[in-house]
């Protein structure tokens, strides 16, 4: 029998944000319909989001860094690709991170859901407050527990190991840490650094949608290896999203054309 998923009901709308790796499901455009319901009120998305195919309930795709990558991480407008999926109704995201691995657990190839996160990033719109409608929000959990609780459980069905817990420490970018920004971060608590996870996490949170982060290892943090080599970044990246594709196929129900 299939695990049923806790979080409310099944038939929630999702919303994947994607990343640097490349995430292959089937994918349809925008209908009429949904078109019209995406304004540009915080300007434009990193593209038009993409409907999945054959999923059971309405799914939404967004490559947070334009379909073609070319968006460098504080080029990214978090706001607008957080807005138009909650426009499109989406009531959770799932964000898709590749980061570096600070602490020995978190080693390259493997998948953390982290439950704590830190921004180190700087001079990004990272919200929808505003002069007219200031607005305090508690963070005290930046991560969704239902999600996550259910994103475990189907990873373990399907034989997907994922570390559940840890601390994301979001750094600016687009260049790579020194070693001794990571000394820093690890004193700090952080488990794994990616360049994305902030602000789109509190913006999601400002919303009131659900947000969980499947974050795959792809390099030892800099001074935690022999260096950083992006080869094996893209080899162990392509690897990885092997994995998180069939995690998403189980979870969100797609089914085969
Ligand atoms: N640092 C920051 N972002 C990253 C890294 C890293 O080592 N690897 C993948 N994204």
């Amino acid at each position: 029998m299939h695990y049923q998923r806790t979080g409310l009901n099944s038939k929630k709308k999702t919303g994947v944000i994607a990343g640097s790796g490349k995430l292959n499901l089937d994918t349809v455009e925008l209908d009429e319909t949904d078109l019209l319901r995406i304004d540009d009120e915080f300007g434009l998305p990193s593209h038009t989001p993409l409907k999945l195919k054959n999923s059971q309930s309405d799914c939404y795709l967004l490559f947070r860094h334009g379909r073609d990558h070319h968006l460098a991480p504080h080029k990214i407008n978090y706001r607008a690709n957080v807005n138009s999926l909650k426009r499109l109704g989406v009531q959770e995201i799932i964000a898709i991170n590749t980061v570096g691995g600070i602490s020995s657990d978190a080693h390259s190839g493997s998948l953390v859901m982290p439950d704590q996160l830190i921004d180190y990033s700087w001079g990004r719109e990272h919200t929808f407050s505003n002069t007219e409608n200031l607005m305090h929000m508690g963070f005290d959990a930046p991560y969704s527990e239902s999600l996550r609780d259910d994103i475990h459980t189907i990873a373990a069905e399907c034989g997907v190991f994922v570390f559940d817990g840890g601390v994301y420490g979001c750094t600016q970018g687009p260049r790579f840490e020194t070693p001794a920004e990571i000394t820093r971060m690890e004193k700090d608590g952080c488990t794994i650094v990616g360049m994305t996870g902030m602000p789109e996490a509190s913006l999601a949170k400002e919303l009131g949608i659900n947000y969980a982060s499947i974050c795959l290892v792809v390099n030892p943090a800099a001074g935690r290896g022999e260096g950083i080599d992006f080869d094996e970044i893209n080899t162990v990246s392509k690897i990885g999203m092997r994995k998180i594709e069939r995690l998403l196929r189980l979870l969100l129900k797609i089914t085969e054309s």
